[in-house]
């Protein structure tokens, strides 16, 4: 071999051996731990951002770092499209179910020159309520008029929307100034807790309110149907109570509020009659029962059935020996279409005829509802009548009409209603409480 090629040969390997070294010295400044890093940036990356200062491990940790947050804001931001779009989507559904039709009870097709539009004052209560489901499924247009009183939305809701429906809140006391056909008056407190609540409003309610609907008949000549009682009989003194018996009542008693405020709603209707002309009906009501009756009107059907469900005291006021009859809600709604239908303008009483003492009574219910309650006798109410039994000859002979619905049948439905209403407001009172407890500080 000539020295020149031992020269080349001694300069490469030296060459070799210097590129191994730097390749050695930048593997061990990379990782000093002698693993190999993996997704690390490239040092040129790192050098560029970076001052020579820092260590190139800081420095690609804090590449990795900053990595990771741009990656999290983007997220975020990801995560605040999604809930702008799921609150538009909401929106949407929204607006859908608003103009998607519900489903209402199937109601009667009526043309034009056969429907009626029909005033119910009072027709979110226990009575008027009934009346609306029955003139809205024969296809006429419902108005109801209420103050919500003693009255519910709740007991009209499943008409809220139709077409043929509308719900005004408003007080009879004031005048009222609508297009309608014919009017069934039935607002008014009807119990005796509630009449007696407030007796000045109960009058002003009978007189300035039914003032105000014979007005409003008078001026676009409607038909009216005032819903009288069988309270104008009083405490009565004949038996059973026909429409010709003027009636035996307290005139300052505790009950008088309703009692002559109904008086005077007659008078007041046979004076729009004979002076303005005004077509009215005048249907005499005896103790109607149902569902949607007021859990808390203190009648004698809700006391007891709310007391033996709850397996509480029957409670009966005075000796039981009174007497009552109680028609069912849907009898007393035929009695009440089939009176305003008819050409008959002199008072009709509508209700049932079958007596029975208020101790009887209770032992129905007792045997209905089960249960461990026992009935007690407690101090009489001021003013009670002991007697009271319709005489529906009128209504048998003018408008065919007389109760249908056996008093069993028509207690268990009103049974059913109470226990269902009992389970629901256990529901809410749970739920509240549940509410209450865990937002309360
Ligand atoms: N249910 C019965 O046993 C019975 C017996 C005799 C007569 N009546 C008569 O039948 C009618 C209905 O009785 P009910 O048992 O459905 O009673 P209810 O209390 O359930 O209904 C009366 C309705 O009238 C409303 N109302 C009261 N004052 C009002 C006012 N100033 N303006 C507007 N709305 C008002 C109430 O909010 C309620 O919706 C009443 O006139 C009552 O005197 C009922």
């Amino acid at each position: 071999m000539t020295a020149t090629k031992k020269r080349l040969k001694i300069v490469a390997a030296i060459s070799l051996l210097l590129l191994l070294l730097v390749y050695l010295y930048r593997m061990a400044s990379f990782c000093p731990s002698g693993k190999v890093a993996v997704s690390v940036p490239g040092v040129e990356e790192v050098q560029a951002k970076w001052p020579p200062t820092e260590s190139p491990l800081q420095r690609s940790l804090q590449m990795a770092y900053e990595e990771q947050s741009s990656l999290i804001r983007e997220q975020k931001a990801e995560l605040q499209r999604t809930r702008e779009n799921l609150a538009r989507l909401e929106e949407q559904v929204r607006s859908l179910q608003t103009s998607t039709p519900r489903k209402y009870p199937k109601v009667k097709y009526l043309n034009y020159k056969n429907r009626k539009r029909i005033l119910i004052t009072g027709g979110a209560g226990f009575v008027g309520s009934h009346l609306v489901d029955d003139l809205m499924v024969q296809g006429h247009e419902v108005i109801v008029v209420d103050n919500f009183f003693t009255g519910r939305k709740r007991n009209v809701e499943h008409w809220l929307g139709h077409e043929n429906f509308e719900l005004i809140h408003h007080d009879i006391v004031n005048p009222l100034f609508i297009e309608i056909d014919e009017i069934y008056h039935l607002a008014s407190p009807a119990s005796p807790p509630h009449y007696m609540y407030n007796p000045v409003k109960t009058i002003k309610t009978n007189t300035m309110g039914t003032i105000n609907v014979l007005g409003l008949a008078k001026r676009v000549m409607a038909k009216v149907l005032i819903a009288s009682t069988s309270e104008v009989y009083g405490d009565p003194t004949v038996h059973p109570q026909p429409e010709t018996y003027w009636g035996h009542v307290n005139p300052i008693g505790p009950r008088a509020c309703y009692d002559e405020g109904k008086r005077v709603s007659e008078t007041l209707s046979y004076a729009y009659a004979k002076q303005e002309k005004v077509q009215v009906r005048v249907a005499r009501i005896f103790n109607t029962y149902g569902p949607r009756m007021h859990m808390n009107d203190g009648r004698v059907v809700s006391n007891f059935i709310l007391q033996a469900l709850r397996n509480e005291t029957i409670t009966v006021y005075g000796n039981g020996k009174q007497t009552r009859s109680f028609q069912y809600v849907s009898d007393l709604v035929d009695g009440m279409i089939a009176l305003m239908a008819s050409n008959y303008t002199q008072p009709v009483n509508l209700g049932n005829p079958v007596e029975q003492t208020i101790g009887e009574f209770a032992e129905i219910i007792k045997k209905l509802v089960g249960g461990p309650s026992v009935i007690k006798q407690s101090k009489a109410m001021e003013d009670d009548p002991q007697r009271r039994k319709p005489d529906i000859t009128r209504a048998r002979q003018l408008l065919h009409w007389e109760p249908k619905v056996p008093l069993e049948t028509g207690l268990q439905r009103t049974i059913s209603y109470f226990r269902n209403e009992l389970a629901r407001s256990d529901r809410f009172q749970e739920s509240s409480n549940k509410y209450f407890d865990t937002h309360t500080p």
